[in-house]
């Protein structure tokens, strides 16, 4: 799928404007702070119904503005309209998504038809900071990946937030109610067995994905292994709810419950099992960080039957040459791509396929170069 039109307004610092991509190869040139990330963010708003950014749709609204409008006509195979609007009001915002001018009431049948993969300089805080941006980072690719997870991880946040008010409730009245916990036990632990399984057939695919993109891009330096470390003891249903049982002591003294999957964490293993954050230089991290993104890529590509529109926000100027040719040799490979940089003169786009320049300047227009 790509982008062929997309269409803004009072998003971010553009109050109207519509930009053509080409089908290959885009870039997007400008100083800093004049607007380069927020059409990346754009693009990533329509496809995920939310920042790549992890801000709140409030801060996407142009200031003084009261709403934003995303729409991209995308095409693959035939021409798809993809929209997303956010009203703020008083004290909450309202979203409405579209397709083909259809308004989608359910989010899990609009996530995952228009995808993208966004590589940004964060990325490597997947590698190094803690479990819980790794959680919501396969999180989300297995919830754009399949309706299925999607549905199951809404499903058991809801019981997960009921289960801990019910063991902040017994920790208020200094008495566990059992009978009220083992309510949601059930639901909790049917669910948590179907994420923690999905995670791991999940690995399976996405591990040698991994570990290739990674030796490609360094030339060959050996890559790490990505290992699931769930908290749960065992994936079935019947073993969750022993292991909750086991363990209500502790989450009634924490008022909080201590097992399944919103306490697993996937660590970064090099060859002797030593912790790749432990040992890696900085460079060896940003690798691991854009391997993360490629393997993202294929896997999408993989599972949708549908090529995902790769974004590339700046991440080449903390590469060492080598590392910009192969990566920039590894995202020629049929998607459609969106580069941001600032210094495009320091980029070989010799060897790519036909490249369509832009310019931003701040002022919310975008010129074709
Ligand atoms: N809600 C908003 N309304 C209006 N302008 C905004 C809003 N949010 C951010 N901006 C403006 O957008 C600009 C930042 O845009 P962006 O992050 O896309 O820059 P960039 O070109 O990617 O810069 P860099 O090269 O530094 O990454 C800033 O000038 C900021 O003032
Ligand atoms: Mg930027």
């Amino acid at each position: 799928m790509h982008v062929r039109f997309l269409t803004i307004r009072n998003f971010r610092n553009y109050a109207k404007c519509r930009i053509e991509f080409s089908d290959k190869i885009n870039v997007i040139v400008g100083n800093n702070g004049t607007g380069k990330t927020n059409i990346l963010e754009a693009i990533s708003v329509v496809s995920n119904i939310k920042s790549f950014r992890g801000v709140p749709d409030t801060a996407m609204i142009k200031w003084g503005e009261a709403a934003y409008h995303c729409r991209i006509d995308a095409y693959n195979d035939g021409e798809t309209v993809f929209e997303v609007g956010c009203a703020a009001g008083e004290g909450k915002t309202s979203k409405k998504v579209k397709i083909d001018g259809v308004s989608i009431d359910m989010f899990s049948e609009y996530i995952g038809k228009f995808p993208t993969v966004v590589f940004s300089p964060a990325d490597v805080l997947i590698i190094s900071d803690s479990p819980d941006i790794r959680r919501r980072y396969f999180d989300s690719i297995l919830s754009r990946t399949s309706a299925v997870y999607y549905r199951t991880l809404v499903e058991f946040r809801k019981v997960l937030t009921a289960r801990n008010k019910t063991l902040k409730m017994c920790k208020a009245r200094g008495k566990v109610d059992t009978h009220e916990l083992s309510a949601w036990d059930t639901v909790f632990a049917r669910c948590a067995s179907q994420l923690i399984e999905a995670r791991g057939r999940f690995l399976e695919i996405y591990n040698p994905l991994f570990k290739e993109s990674y030796a490609r891009i360094s030339d060959d330096d050996i890559a790490p292994s990505i290992e699931y470390i769930p908290s749960a003891r065992g994936n079935d249903p019947e073993a969750i709810i022993e292991h909750l049982g086991t363990v209500s002591g502790r989450d009634f003294l924490y008022g909080t419950t201590t097992i399944g999957p919103q306490r697993d964490d996937f660590a970064f293993k090099g060859e002797r099992g030593a912790l790749f954050n432990n040992y890696a230089s900085q460079g060896q991290k940003r690798t691991a960080a854009i391997a993360l993104k490629c393997a993202e890529g294929i896997y999408i590509d993989r599972l949708t039957g549908s090529r995902a529109v790769i974004m590339v926000d700046d991440v080449f100027s903390e590469l060492d040459e080598k590392r910009r040719r192969n990566l920039l040799s590894m995202l020629d490979r049929g998607n459609q791509v969106v580069f941001t940089m600032v210094y495009p003169e320091r980029m070989d786009f010799g060897s790519l396929s036909s490249c369509a320049f832009y310019s931003t300047d701040g002022e919310g227009t975008v010129r074709t170069l």
